[in-house]
């Protein structure tokens, strides 16, 4: 079958082999917390932020920031920061929200689902190039945000809310269905539980 959908402008699919498709990229995505030492790819990298870029925002503000980093001793500087990422990755990826591009007033916090669809965007990527990553969060705590603001220098108006560590897997991931009945509520149909 023809897909109807073409590549962006911009984007090479050609640079690199795409190695699972959707359906099976979302049931294989695990939290990965062990990396080996091989390094992630630039070309890689590049990928993973068209992914996280291509994600839906609000009104389409994308109002998104993406900090890459290699660098050991920032990468260093991250795990020291806090209990929440202390899982030695070649790669970080910070995602953070620009509230100068949020959506006003009481919308402003929409910020918070456009960054969330990015990050999993991201993961589901990562998934399909056999690489491994965890998600871990740093916005609404306070005091890891102020510590991930003052490492990367960032302005207050720029808020990290997840920081992604990225690698190759140490040992394999284990796939699971966490799907519950219990959760499913078909809504105006017979016999339905509400
Ligand atoms: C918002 C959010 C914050 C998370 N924060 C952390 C974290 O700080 N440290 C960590 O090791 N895992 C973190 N995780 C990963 C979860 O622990 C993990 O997704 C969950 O246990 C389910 O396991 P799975 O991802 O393998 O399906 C976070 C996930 C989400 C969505």
């Amino acid at each position: 079958m023809i897909s109807p959908f073409f590549m962006p402008k911009g984007y090479n699919k050609s640079k690199g082999a795409i190695h699972m498709d959707v359906e099976e990229a979302m049931l294989k995505r695990r939290s990965v917390r062990q990396f080996t030492e091989e390094k992630v790819t630039e070309q890689q990298i590049d990928k993973l932020l068209h992914y996280a870029m291509s994600g839906p925002s609000g009104l389409n503000r994308q109002p998104w920031e993406f900090y890459v980093i290699k660098n050991e001793e920032i990468n260093n500087k991250i795990i020291d920061a806090g209990r929440f990422s202390k899982h030695h990755s070649p790669l970080k990826i910070i995602v953070a929200g620009n509230t100068h591009r949020a959506l006003p007033l009481k919308m402003k916090q929409i910020w918070i689902q456009d960054c969330s669809a990015a990050i999993e965007n991201i993961l589901l990527g990562v998934t399909s190039l056999s690489l491994g990553a965890c998600w871990e969060g740093v916005y609404p705590q306070e005091k890891f945000v102020l510590r991930i603001q003052s490492i990367l220098n960032l302005p207050s108006h720029i808020i990290p809310l997840a920081v992604i560590s990225i690698g190759h897997p140490k040992g394999e991931v284990i796939p699971r269905d966490q799907y519950n009945s219990r959760y499913v509520h078909f809504v105006g149909e017979e016999n339905a539980i509400i």
